[in-house]
């Protein structure tokens, strides 16, 4: 697909069918659009989580208490090691949320070009999310996504709302 048209096309899922898994190879190519993001000094500090087991999804889930999130096959824990990740002399910023996030947005993108819905969540239970997956020290969690195919019968909104380039662009 051209790239204009999926980005345009891309948009968040809020539906979930329980019983359609994406296939491991489908997985393994939207997770190589992670793994090949770029990164700070190519640091790489993130680890892609794949909560598949029905044990893990049991503890996962209740750490977003939307009925729909309840339905995914397969929710995507983006973690990073704060301490392998670079920083910046000058004033210790560390480039972790960058990097993680920018991993993010390969995946979720590489994820509509598989036809795979996603929806970026921030708002979770981060305590609750970080002792499921037993988050290590130095570990920070960064994002989550759903990951599987839409419920039959759902059809995108295509009604992006956004602001006018002319408000967000500025030629200095
Ligand atoms: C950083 C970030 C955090 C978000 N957190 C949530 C969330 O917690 N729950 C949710 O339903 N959607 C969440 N979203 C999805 C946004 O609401 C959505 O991207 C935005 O409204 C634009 O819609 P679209 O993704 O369909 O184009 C988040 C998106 C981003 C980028």
């Amino acid at each position: 697909m051209d790239f204009y048209q999926l980005i345009e096309e891309r948009e968040s899922v809020r539906s979930y069918d329980s019983k359609k898994p994406v296939p491991p190879k489908v997985l393994e190519r939207i997770l190589n659009a992670g793994r090949i993001a770029p990164s700070a000094s190519n640091k790489q500090p993130w680890t892609f989580l794949v909560v598949s087991s029905e044990e893990m999804l049991k503890k996962v889930r209740p750490c977003y208490q939307r009925n729909w999130f309840q339905n995914a096959p397969q929710i995507l824990v983006i973690v990073g090691d704060k301490s392998k990740a670079w920083v910046r002399k000058k004033d210790g910023l560390n480039s972790i949320e960058t990097d993680l996030t920018i991993a993010m947005d390969h995946i979720i993108l590489a994820a509509e070009n598989e036809s795979v819905g996603t929806c970026w969540i921030l708002d979770y239970d981060y305590e609750m999310l970080a002792k499921a997956i037993g988050l290590k020290e130095n570990e920070v969690i960064c994002c989550i996504t759903p990951l599987g195919y839409p419920e039959s019968g759902y059809h995108k909104r295509r009604n992006k709302i956004r602001k006018p380039l002319d408000e967000v662009v500025r030629y200095i």
